[in-house]
């Protein structure tokens, strides 16, 4: 994480998510009251990062770091925050080791797809990531090869939906990280019904990181 284009990229993104951050928590507000609808719940979210926090980000890197993580997918790239620090830790994987590696991205916003190709030049990561640009329902219908790491970070309805279609490609012992559980617990519901079904090899705790991060590990297909 050491690469000074890197942090400078880097920096101007988080301060731009946190400076959202008190509108964000506005329209949560808002939202929970039922007051939105659905295109006006899409129009605001059009330019917002939302970017995953810096701790958790950080963790994400370490544990990609940790595990050799050579093909990692990504639920909700946005402008492409977490994005970066996944790619670094596969860059820094193959700086290490050889070979070679991939992050899969999703994002179905194009401002937000075109915005994140942009920080991904900047920063000298490009090579390193495939976005998918289109609902990950359709995107994530082929992937190539075993995942050892997943980031779900996407509006809380579609981490089901991600987690099936990805789980078969998920190698034994792959890491799916997922943030907010303990904020929005009884949202994820049918997110945890899937992991704490034993046919589905998960073993499972909640981190104690602002608004919870989920870490799952894949302990048998
Ligand atoms: C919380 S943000 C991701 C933040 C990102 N991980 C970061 O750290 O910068 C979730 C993103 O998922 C995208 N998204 C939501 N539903 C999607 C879908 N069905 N397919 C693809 N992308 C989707 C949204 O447009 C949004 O940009």
């Amino acid at each position: 994480m050491h690469d000074p284009e890197l942090e400078r990229v880097l920096a101007a993104l988080h301060a731009r998510s946190d400076a959202q951050a008190a509108m964000l928590k506005r329209y949560d507000a808002t939202r929970a009251e039922g007051a939105l609808t659905e295109d006006e719940i899409r129009d605001f979210r059009r330019d917002k990062l939302v970017a995953l926090d810096r701790d958790k980000a950080e963790l994400c890197y370490q544990l990609c770091r940790a595990t050799d993580a050579r093909r990692i997918v990504e639920i909700g790239t946005s402008f492409g925050v977490s994005t970066l620090y996944l790619a670094a830790a596969v860059r820094d994987n193959v700086r290490a080791a050889g070979g070679d590696g991939v992050v899969i991205g999703t994002e179905y916003e194009p401002n937000k797809a075109s915005a994140a190709r942009a920080h991904f030049e900047q920063a000298g990561l490009s090579r390193f990531i495939e976005l998918r640009e289109g609902d990950l329902r359709e995107t994530l219908l082929q992937i190539d090869g075993p995942v050892d790491f997943m980031l779900m970070d996407i509006w809380i309805a579609m981490a089901r939906p991600a987690l099936e279609l990805v789980a078969p490609h998920l190698k034994p012992g792959a890491i799916v990280v997922c943030d907010n559980t303990e904020r929005y617990r009884g949202e994820y519901a049918d997110y945890f019904a899937f992991l704490e079904n034993p046919a589905n090899g998960f073993r499972t705790m909640t981190l104690p990181f602002d608004g919870g991060f989920e870490l799952s590990v894949r302990c048998q297909p």
